[in-house]
């Protein structure tokens, strides 16, 4: 009985940290944060949210190794500073 109910307050806690964790992203974002310059005429576009969601997945997978939380990690062993990893 004791171990049952333990599992249920595990299981309610999990459930409601990603409730909040959910929702919160899609609250962080509003209109004018998700309007960006579109080009050198200075116009600009919104960006849906399903559009950040995948432009957020693509940084994690392509650039999240070397810049991550808006810095970037000149630690990696292929780049000295010197180096442009794009060249
Ligand atoms: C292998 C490591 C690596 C990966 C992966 C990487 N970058 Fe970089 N990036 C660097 C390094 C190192 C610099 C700094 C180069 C310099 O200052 O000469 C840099 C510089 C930049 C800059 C120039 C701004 C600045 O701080 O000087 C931008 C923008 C950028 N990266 C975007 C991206 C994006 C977008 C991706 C994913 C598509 C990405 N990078 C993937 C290593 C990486």
């Amino acid at each position: 009985m004791f171990r049952r109910l333990i599992g249920v307050v595990v299981v309610t806690v999990l459930l409601t940290f990603q409730l909040v964790v959910g929702s919160a992203t899609a609250v962080e974002l509003d209109e004018a944060t998700r309007t960006v310059k579109l080009n050198e005429q200075g116009d600009t576009v919104t960006l849906s949210l399903k559009q950040v969601k995948e432009g957020k997945r693509l940084f994690q997978y392509a650039c999240a190794q070397c810049h991550v939380g808006g810095v970037t990690k000149t630690n990696q062993k292929r780049w000295t500073l010197n180096q442009k990893p794009w060249r």
